[in-house]
């Protein structure tokens, strides 16, 4: 479903990525590890397509992502592409329920069918009896299932998730760690992960390591 290739990236003079080529297959949780600096983020944006790579060339479902004007990628993030990031990110000002449902509303759904998507979501995370609280009143493990449940809303292809339990207690961790394989069996979701959480990457369909700049392992 997804494919890189050839990918480079430097930051100045700084080379980050140097020939990164990977596939990622349907429903499968691949886990991304490497030293502090190695870039992992930087290729997770990359992959994403929140980052431009200075070349290289990424498909995902067949269509060449870096080939779209600027416009009709960000269509296209917000369909296919759902994002975890380490420090939520939800919006303080909305509840649980507006922020899963944002990503579809941008999307320009119909707003009782994303609501409707996301009560279905809250509810197979766990959340539905918080869905009307803002993050500030939910603790740290059920802001990340809030996350969780936004990153899901538009059925994207793939979800790429940055050290998604870093901010979390071992058990919380364990918990959403658990929420990953679910989702993958229950719903068939295809997940990539940055870690340095040693059970969440040994528990991955695929483990991926990068040092120097490349995949070495
Ligand atoms: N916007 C930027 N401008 C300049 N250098 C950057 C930028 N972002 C990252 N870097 C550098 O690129 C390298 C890779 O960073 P990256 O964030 O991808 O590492 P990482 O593997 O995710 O590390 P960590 O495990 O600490 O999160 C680092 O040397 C970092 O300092
Ligand atoms: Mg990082």
């Amino acid at each position: 479903m997804l494919k890189a290739q050839g990918i480079l990236k430097a930051y100045g003079t700084l080379p980050v990525l140097k020939g990164i080529d990977l596939e990622i297959k349907e429903a499968e949780v691949v886990s991304i590890v490497g030293a502090s600096g190695a870039g992992k983020s930087t290729l997770l944006h990359v992959l994403g397509t929140l980052d431009h790579p200075d070349s290289g060339e990424i498909l995902l479902n067949n269509t060449s992502i870096f080939k779209l004007s600027q416009q009709k990628l960000a269509a296209f993030r917000n369909d296919h592409i759902g994002f975890i990031f380490q420090f939520h990110n939800l919006l303080p000002e909305f509840t649980a329920l507006e922020n899963v449902m944002i990503p579809g509303l941008i999307g320009g759904r119909n707003s009782n069918e994303v609501k409707k998507r996301a009560l279905e979501l809250l509810q197979m995370l766990g959340m539905l009896a918080r869905k009307d609280h803002k993050p500030s009143e939910l603790s740290g493990g059920e802001q990340q299932r809030v996350s969780v449940a936004r990153a899901l809303i538009n059925d994207p292809s793939i979800v790429f998730a940055d050290e998604p339990s870093g901010n979390l207690d071992s058990k919380n961790a364990e918990e959403l760690h658990n929420l990953f394989f679910k989702l993958r069996d229950d719903l068939k979701q295809t997940f990539v992960i940055v870690t340095h959480n040693k059970d969440l990457a040994e528990m991955a369909d695929r483990k991926l390591e990068i040092a120097d700049g490349v995949i070495v392992a």
